[in-house]
């Protein structure tokens, strides 16, 4: 059987059948999403599941996210949905936007970590929806790489660290958005961020009003601190090269200080955005995209970490972005890609 399916500028999903159906028998598919690719396994299915942990590497305390393509699903997976709940459920599906809910008995405990709730998320990607209209069951899906590398974000950044793990692939070009979904959890009537994305704070409180951001967004944990989402302790999105993070909002002075912290490393490599890269000379540099579009520079950040190692560089610089909107999400990554040595001038 052919392994690779090319959906890149289709119109018509109804080749996706044969992957919902190996879904649905236990197999592991790799599938777009408009977020980030998904390596996906039947949600209800324990043994299926553990093929995901195994395959990334992952610890099994951290949770995996159920994708469901109605809201016909959800019902099975989650209980005692409160109407705040439902009201962001409704605004944001299908979307980038993940919600914690209690879960129930059908949830495999593989999928949750041992918790008793369940991450739960309608993909707004039409091979997303479809392919899980086809196998019938929620897909369990965390985002595709092996744990702690950036995520993936088109096929060939994952193709030769996933392709071998894999019974399909499931290729459909770029991700639209770039970084994970949003993942919130309501506490006491009120959304708590535990992940940002592109459905940002300012989306969420138009709705509801309040919102809190996790103070572990953008701040290193503590070996003894309780977190509220297992994801936030690990490791992540980091290039095997030394990295920092500088940022200013007076973009002048965020210039010298790169310069000058380059000026102190023999082969240093700095990504900045189109406008500021022509400021910076020295051999090395990655454009990521106009500061002044926010939504490209998530769209491209994945991919360019994943390119840094190859300059075999002493040190990588990186610019910071203004924290608005999606730009919370990208500083959210970029902390964790520099380890949390960040320079805020
Ligand atoms: O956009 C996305 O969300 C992508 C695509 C494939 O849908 N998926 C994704 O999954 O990013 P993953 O496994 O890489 O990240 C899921 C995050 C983790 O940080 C995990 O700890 C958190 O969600 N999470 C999942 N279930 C949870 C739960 N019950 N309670 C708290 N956090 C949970
Ligand atoms: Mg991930």
């Amino acid at each position: 059987m052919e392994k690779y399916l090319d959906l890149k500028n289709a119109t018509d999903y109804s080749k996706l059948e044969n992957a919902g159906k190996i879904i649905k028998n236990g197999g592991l598919v790799l599938f777009p999403t408009e977020t980030v690719y998904g390596l996906g396994a039947n949600g209800l299915d324990e043994k299926a599941v553990k093929k995901i942990y195994i395959a990334k590497g992952r610890k099994q305390d951290n949770p995996l996210i159920l994708h469901i393509s109605d809201f016909d699903m959800l019902s099975k997976i989650a209980k005692n949905i409160s109407e705040i709940e439902y009201t962001l459920m409704k605004t944001f599906w299908p979307g980038p936007f993940t919600i914690i809910l209690n879960r129930t008995e059908i949830v495999p405990n593989m999928v949750t970590g041992g918790l008793d709730t369940v991450g739960v998320r309608m993909p707004s990607g039409k091979i997303a929806n479809q392919l899980i209209s086809y196998a019938g069951v929620p897909i369990a899906a965390p985002s595709a790489n092996i744990s702690g590398r950036p995520s993936g974000t088109n096929i060939l950044d994952i193709f030769d660290e996933l392709s071998d793990k894999v019974d399909y692939i499931i290729d459909g070009g770029e991700c639209e958005v770039g970084v994970e979904s949003s993942v919130v959890r309501v506490v006491n009537g009120i959304p708590n961020i535990l992940r940002p994305g592109k459905i940002s704070p300012e989306d969420i409180e138009k709705v509801v009003g309040t919102v809190k951001i996790d103070e572990h967004i953008l701040k290193n944990i503590n070996d003894n601190e309780k977190v509220l989402s297992p994801g936030m302790k690990y490791r992540h999105y980091a290039p095997k090269s030394n990295c920092l993070l500088v940022y200013s909002e007076d973009n002048e002075k965020m210039i010298s200080k790169i310069n000058e912290l380059a000026k102190q490393y023999s082969n240093p490599l700095i990504i900045s955005c189109n406008e500021n890269f022509a400021r910076y000379s020295i051999k090395n540099k990655i454009m990521y995209g106009s500061k002044e579009n926010l939504n490209e520079i998530a769209k491209n950040i994945f991919t360019d970490l994943r390119k840094v190692d190859s300059f075999h560089p002493d040190i990588v610089i990186i610019e910071g972005v203004k924290k608005d909107g999606i730009g919370l999400a990208i500083m959210n990554r970029l902390i964790r890609a520099c380890e949390y040595h960040y320079i805020k001038i």
